[in-house]
Formats: structure tokens, C-alpha cells, sequence
């Protein structure tokens, strides 16, 4: 019912050339795959040459970020027009490197996945609680208000194109993922906020992606998981054997 949907993050990381060596590894072993979506994130400058190379292909380009202001004097910033002018077709919102480094706010980010619905892209919102937060048992209050202020204002008909990323921050870059258990156990809590903030329909449509040193080793696992509908791969994107194995999980 939910087709599956797995996304390398390639965060700041890959020139150019590089960027083009690791797409054509991609289509070479990822071009008869009809069944999921994959799509690439990488940095914006390479973006344009990678749409190039993935052209017709079944791989789609996202951003890793956007500012909610489509053009102006906004110096230094790329909003959802540009990135659809680029090619890009999804743009990740929200990633908790950009929450903690950068101090960005959910109500900040809400206004980016607002940009984002009216350039008719896909959101990909990154939400996740810190191991302190977890620890001291304000997982689910932390969910619950990067769900209620990151989704503020949407219809339910705009919640259709929306994607989630759970990303629990203890378990990115650290090697430590999350259980398929702890993972299930928050997707399902995810869900069911979305039934309660907009209705049944949302919730059993929404795809929500595990992200958190998702590797070969730990993706047929995570994917046998009743509410878990994809992954959002930070490290093991970079490889192309590695990602090449996620995206064919079994
Ligand atoms: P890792 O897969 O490197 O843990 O990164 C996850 C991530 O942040 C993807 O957005």
C-alpha cells in the first residue's frame, strides 16, 4: 500500500566528479528497479550535473535543504523554485544537523515544508529526540511537537505528499541503530499522532523512513517492520555497493 522509498543523504560530502562517478555506479545496477523509490540528495552544487546522469532513470534527485522564501535579497540561500529548476523533486526539511548546528527552529522549518508543498515537491521532514531526551523519557513529547509545529497549518490533502524521517540523533553517525523494536515502537507513535492530527486516511498513507546507521547488515530487518516504509541513509549512501544493497532489501 505504501510504495517504499529509500534516500541517500549525502550530506557535505562528494565534489562534483565525485558526485558523478557514485550516480552512473548507481544506474548501472539500480535502472530496472520499479517496485520503490530511491533518491539521491547531494549538495547543491552538484546537484544540476547528477540530474543530468540520472535523467529518465528510476533515481530522483532531492535537496538537503531549502529557505521558504521562493527569490529576493535573501543572500547565500536556495528556495524550492530553484531546486526544481535544478531538478530536484523532493527536498529533505528539518535534519537534526541543521536543528542543532544551525539552531533551526520547528517553526522555522515549518515554513520550509510550506515553501516546499507549494513548489510541488515532496517534503522529506526529519524529526528525532536526542539520547538525553530519551533517557529522561521525553521521546514521544519530543516527536509529538516536531510532528504538531513542523506539520502546522497543512490540510490534509497537502499531508499527502508529505514524507517522514525518524531519525533518532543518538543513532546517526554513531553505528548504534535503533532496534527494528525501538524503530517500530516509534513509527507506530508517529502514525498515530497523524491519525489524530488529520485522519485515518494520512496516517495509513504517510511514509515514514528510518534514518540511523542504516547499513546492508540492518536494512531487511528495519524494513520487515509493520510501519517502517523506508530509510533515509546517511554514510553507507556514499558507497555504492552499500547503498546499491539497501535499496534491494529483501
Ligand atoms: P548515518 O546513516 O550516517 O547514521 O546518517 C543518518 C542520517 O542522518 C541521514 O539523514
Amino acid at each position: 500500500m505504501r510504495r517504499p522509498l529509500i534516500a541517500g543523504n549525502w550530506k557535505l560530502n562528494k565534489t562534483i566528479k565525485e558526485s558523478r562517478q557514485l550516480s552512473m555506479q548507481l544506474i548501472d545496477e539500480l535502472s530496472n528497479i520499479t517496485d520503490r523509490d530511491i533518491v539521491i540528495a547531494p549538495v547543491f552544487t552538484a546537484l544540476s550535473t547528477v540530474s543530468e546522469i540520472i535523467g529518465s532513470s528510476p533515481i530522483q534527485l532531492a535537496a538537503q535543504n531549502c529557505y521558504p522564501t521562493t527569490s529576493g535579497a535573501f543572500t547565500g540561500e536556495v528556495s524550492p523554485l530553484f531546486l526544481q529548476d535544478a531538478g530536484c523533486r523532493f527536498v529533505i526539511i528539518g535534519h537534526s544537523e541543521r536543528r542543532q548546528l544551525l539552531h533551526e527552529t520547528n517553526a522555522f522549518i515549518n515554513q520550509k515544508l510550506i515553501a516546499v508543498i507549494h513548489a510541488e515537491l515532496t517534503p522529506i521532514l526529519c524529526i528525532g529526540e536526542t539520547l538525553q531526551q530519551r533517557e529522561e523519557g521525553q521521546m514521544l513529547e519530543t516527536l509529538t511537537r516536531q510532528i504538531e509545529e513542523g506539520l502546522a497549518g497543512l490540510t490534509a490533502d497537502q499531508m499527502a505528499t508529505v514524507v517522514i524521517a525518524y531519525e533518532p540523533i543518538w543513532a546517526i553517525g554513531t553505528g548504534k541503530t535503533a532496534s527494528s523494536e525501538q524503530a517500530q515502537e516509534a513509527h507506530a507513535f508517529i502514525r498515530e499522532l497523524l491519525q489524530e492530527l488529520f485522519n485515518p486516511t494520512v496516517a495509513g498513507q504517510t511514509r515514514i523512513l528510518y534514518g540511523g546507521s542504516v547499513k546492508p547488515e540492518n536494512i531487511d530487518n528495519l524494513m520487515a517492520q509493520k510501519d517502517i516504509d523506508g530509510a533515509l541513509v546517511g554514510g553507507a549512501s556514499l558507497k555504492a555497493e552499500d547503498f546499491i544493497r539497501i535499496v534491494k532489501f529483501l
